[in-house]
């Protein structure tokens, strides 16, 4: 694949590395996040944690708009310095921030249901709620696949590089 004989400047590799360590913390949040919603939905309708509840409503939007906040404005910027002619690498990253906007949205909703469930201690209607948390869960599992997939081994083919040079 072309993008990998581009080599991306040894200052941009060194950011690169450093935004690697937490791209990985940010997806290991939001794995947590899935796993805790889905443990949730998998409760419903009867057997609540109100208090559980009532934490997670609370941390979905950071989790959420932490992660895309440091992609937006740092390591998408840095993986288009390291390889500014990649149009396949810009395509991507066009996609994930429409996914992002998306998955904002909807975790702005999440945010809502929990809180509401959290308050009355019960959803209003358990069907559409189980709904709508498994389609936010698999729509930031299925975000994180295709950033593990397609965005890690571009950070790392970088920050490879900065490795190798450092040692000669
Ligand atoms: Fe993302």
């Amino acid at each position: 694949m072309l993008i990998y004989l581009l080599e991306p400047s040894e200052t941009v590799a060194q950011k690169l590395g450093q935004s690697l360590t937490e791209f990985r913390q940010h997806h290991r949040l939001k794995m947590k996040l899935c796993d805790a919603l889905e443990d949730f939905a998998d409760c419903l309708p009867n057997q609540i944690d109100v208090q559980n509840c009532l934490a997670l409503s609370r941390c979905v939007l950071p989790t959420i708009r932490n992660a895309q906040f440091m992609e937006e404005t740092r390591l998408f910027p840095q993986l288009m310095q390291a390889y500014p002619d990649d149009q396949r690498l810009q395509a991507s990253l066009d996609r994930l921030r429409q996914e992002h906007l998306e998955d904002d949205s909807y975790a702005d909703e999440v945010a809502c249901l929990l809180h509401d469930c959290g308050c009355t201690g019960k959803p209003s209607n358990a069907e559409s709620a189980g709904y709508m948390l498994r389609g936010f869960f698999a729509s930031i599992r299925r975000h994180i696949a295709f950033e593990d997939e397609c965005l890690i081994p571009l950070i790392e083919h970088g920050t490879q590089r900065h490795k190798d040079t450092a040692r000669n």
